[in-house]
């Protein structure tokens, strides 16, 4: 394994390895614009250049393999004008957009040039080249070909990850721009991705520009809930409003978000999110109905029906399994078998359910029935009234129409509410509230409030423990790790 020095350390490393991966392992910093880890290497920024012992000029770190015994440095006077030198380079043709770039404290351009420039600039404004400007391409993104420093992270993207090379560089030299390749379009379902690693603002999402300044923004640690696969994210908020879902890239799961997985956190502030009860189609307030659905349950008596959801976190699911045993029926199902695995080659995965694994730790332990078992006797009239959240609902939505059973159903958007529900009750998303997940690789995901839930709007286990309460069973919950009694360890 070759032995490298860098800045006086040194370190072996893997064959193969690149200098600037090595100065990395070693927590030396080199710059960088063309370079990504999970992007093959195209060595054109020249800004991670640095000066190899017995080289007779600077090297581009990220296309220089580590060999035994070279010795590196990255902070000599010649690297530090070097790098002065490529940022001016890039910087020349480079409109003056900062006050109005919605990249804006975000910029692999600000931020460098304060690192390792802040020279001023030897060419007239008036002088440089012009380019196209917010050009609209594809459904989540906008171009601005003035500020590319054309570093072919995005061409590169959708050759090697998406593997659908809608992009290319046109023309050569100064003339040189990003466009789409004759007659495509870019509606691959991980386009928001390229706003992400584009290191300058000219790929900028069309969802979250002039929404918010990034340094208003706060991080907080999500998992995305649109299918199994539950990628890492982190949701960027700020005053009770989430803005933007980024990916937290780990090594067991994503590095990426696809694009509809980014945008569920929409849900939470759309203009149907409910915020009352709902009776057949009219909104009312949360306590009556919750009374009318808990006397429509006490009607049913025995013939009531409870359906867990794989849409529901493990303790949600724990509670409905806790109010389907104080009721005392033998008609409940936890039961949730998705074929599982990743779709399309990248992260979206065959189940678009983000939980059946959580509900699957409930059914083992409190048992219940299958959920083709459950759909039969919802068929057959043995179930006359179902207890169900709305998407978990769909999955037995015919043994529901052949029946015409009576559905009583939780939901947090009226957009996700089934045809023919009798009643509705409203709970808290899981940006609002506590829960925890498991994705189809086994792996928890525990998720902590965002943002606030509208008023009025509770937990699901809260409004399960109330319903309980309305139908004469006494869950005594007053947290979601309440509804974990006896689950604990399962
Ligand atoms: S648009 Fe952005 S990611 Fe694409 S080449 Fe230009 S600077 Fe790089
Ligand atoms: S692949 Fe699934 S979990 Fe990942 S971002 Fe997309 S929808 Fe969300
Ligand atoms: S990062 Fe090495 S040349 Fe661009």
């Amino acid at each position: 394994m070759p032995k490298i020095t860098i800045d006086g350390k040194t370190l072996e490393v893997a064959k193969g390895t690149s200098v600037l991966e090595a100065a990395q392992l070693l927590g030396v910093y080199i710059p960088r614009y063309c370079y990504h880890p999970k992007l093959s290497v195209s060595g054109n920024c020249r800004m991670c250049l640095v000066e190899v012992e017995k080289a007779p000029k600077l090297l581009t770190a990220c296309s220089t393999e580590a060999a035994d015994g070279m010795v590196v440095r990255t902070d000599s006077d010649k690297v530090k004008t070097a790098r002065r030198d490529v940022l001016e380079f890039l910087l020349i043709n480079h409109p003056l957009d900062c006050p109005i770039c919605d990249q804006a404290g975000e910029c692999g351009l600000q931020d460098y040039y304060m690192d390792y420039s802040r020279a001023k600039s030897r060419f007239a404004a008036e002088d440089k080249v012009r380019r196209q400007k917010r050009r609209v391409l594809g459904p989540h993104l906008v171009l601005d070909n003035e500020r590319c420093i054309l570093c072919t992270r995005c061409v590169r993207f959708c050759s090697e990850v998406t593997k659908t090379s809608e992009l290319d560089v046109m023309e050569r030299a100064d003339h040189s721009y990003i466009d789409l390749k004759e007659g495509r379009s870019l509606d691959n379902n991980y386009t928001l991705n390229i706003a992400d690693i584009c290191p300058v603002g000219a790929w900028t999402s069309r969802d979250f520009r002039f929404k918010s300044r990034v340094w208003f923004l706060k991080k907080a640690p999500v998992a995305c809930l649109g299918c199994a696969t539950g990628c890492l994210a982190e949701a960027h908020h700020n005053e009770n409003v989430i803005y933007r879902l980024l990916p937290r890239p780990n090594a067991e799961t994503n590095t990426w978000l696809c694009d509809r997985g980014r945008m569920t956190y929409k849900a939470v502030q759309a203009g149907d999110r409910l915020a009352k009860g709902v009776i057949k189609n009219g909104l009312i307030d949360l306590e009556p109905a919750l009374r009318e659905a808990a006397t429509r349950i006490d009607e049913a008596k025995a013939a009531v029906g409870v359906l867990g959801s794989p849409w529901l976190s493990v303790e949600d699911n724990a509670a409905l399994a806790l109010l389907a045993a104080g009721m005392k029926t033998a008609n409940f199902c936890f039961d949730f078998k998705f074929e599982t695995g990743i779709a399309d080659g990248i992260l979206v995965n065959k189940d678009p359910s983000p939980n059946a694994a959580g509900a699957a730790r409930v059914k083992a332990v409190r048992g219940g029935l299958e959920l083709q078992a459950f759909a039969a006797k919802v068929a057959s009239g043995e179930i006359k009234t179902v207890l169900a959240e709305a998407r978990a609902a769909g999955l037995i939505k015919d043994a529901l129409k052949t029946s015409g059973a009576r559905l009583i159903t939780f939901a947090t958007n009226k957009g996700d509410i089934p045809a023919g529900a009798y009643a509705t009750l409203p709970y808290a998303s899981y940006f609002e509230t506590a829960g925890t997940f498991v994705n189809y690789q086994g792996f928890e995901r525990r998720l902590e409030p965002v943002v606030a839930a509208p008023e009025g709007v509770k937990p699901f286990w809260a409004v399960v423990n109330k319903l309980g309460a309305y139908s004469g069973v006494l869950l005594r919950l007053d947290s979601a790790d309440d509804a974990m009694r006896g689950l604990e360890k399962k």
